[in-house]
């Protein structure tokens, strides 16, 4: 059995769905199994990674787990999760991280970075196998703009120039099931980027091309872009997420242009374009 967290979102409903897909047995780890839309067959359970005495019947049972967890709670939330998984027998976690765990020296850290770094370090100096995913940022950020390309074909952001190997959800979730469902991925550290760099005025041309009409460019603030994120996140999690980016967009080069070998290393095939991502995603901005 495989429990994966995070299975009501974006990458943890990408795995669940692989994985029920190839007739695999799955728990889908949900907070609230009465809002989650799961598909027919797959297993539910509340469960809350914040609250360790859910997590052994979470946990009864599986040999596997794919593990997510957001913001600045992810060191307790993936400690809470590991604690229980060597109790239950658990063989395998595979954990998504963040790229910038190891490039960033100590004068660029962030809360970012040591977030996921403690995170990582809850896994890796447990009993359990482990396989650990960095991805670079998501073109799934690309969503976010979807209200203001269709109302008024704009897209505003608060990084303009920055090149970004971004990498799709999609890669992220068949390296993720790859880990889980195949050997010799035990102790594997996966970078995970798209095979370009590109900067946000580049993909919105992109996406103009893709979904034939013009967009314009809009520069936010930092300032907005926070309020934009502690409404959807929190307020800690947004002064994270913001301070990591003031310390990009000052420090100028950037680990987050860099095209890494995870996708090929894993998948055996190169990752997704924001061309190509944006072309099977283009119905999300009509
Ligand atoms: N976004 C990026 O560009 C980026 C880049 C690099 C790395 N990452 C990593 O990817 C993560 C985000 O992944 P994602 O997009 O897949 O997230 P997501 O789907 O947006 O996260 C939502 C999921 O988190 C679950 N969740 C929230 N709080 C929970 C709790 N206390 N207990 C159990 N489950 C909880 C929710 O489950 P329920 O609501 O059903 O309970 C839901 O399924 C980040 O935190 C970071 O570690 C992101």
């Amino acid at each position: 059995m495989y429990l994966v967290t995070g299975a009501t979102g974006n990458i943890g409903g990408k795995v669940l769905d692989r994985l029920h897909a190839a007739g695999h047995k799955v728990r889908a780890l949900t907070r609230d199994p009465g809002r989650a839309r799961l598909p027919a067959g797959v297993d539910v359970v509340a469960a809350d990674l914040g609250d360790p005495a859910t997590l052994p019947a979470a946990l009864d049972g599986v040999r596997k787990v794919f593990l997510m967890s957001l913001g600045h709670n992810k060191a307790t939330h993936d400690g809470n999760l590991v604690a229980a998984a060597e109790q239950a027998g658990v063989t395998q976690v595979v954990q998504l991280s963040t790229l910038g765990v190891e490039e960033v020296d100590e004068e660029h850290d962030t809360p970012l970075g040591r977030w996921h770094r403690q995170a990582e370090q809850a896994l890796t100096g447990s009993s359990l196998g482990w396989t650990i995913l960095r991805p670079n940022g998501f073109m799934t950020h690309a969503l976010g703009w979807a209200p203001g390309i269709r109302d008024a074909s704009v897209v505003r952001s608060p990084i303009a120039d920055l090149p970004e190997a971004l990498v799709a959800p999609e890669d992220i979730a068949d390296v993720a099931v790859r880990a889980l469902t195949s050997d010799g991925h035990e102790g594997a550290v996966y970078s995970l980027t798209g095979p370009e760099a590109l900067t946000t005025r580049e993909q919105v041309a992109v996406l103009g091309e893709v979904l034939g009409r013009e967009l314009r460019f809009e520069q936010m603030t930092l300032e907005e872009h926070h309020a934009v994120l502690a409404a959807r996140y929190s307020a800690q999690t947004a002064d994270g997420v913001v301070k990591a980016l003031r310390t990009v967009l000052e420090s100028g080069d950037d680990f987050r242009g860099r095209v890494f070998p995870g996708i090929p290393q894993a998948l055996g095939r190169p990752g997704r374009t924001f061309r190509q991502w944006a072309t099977e995603n283009a119905a999300a901005f009509a």
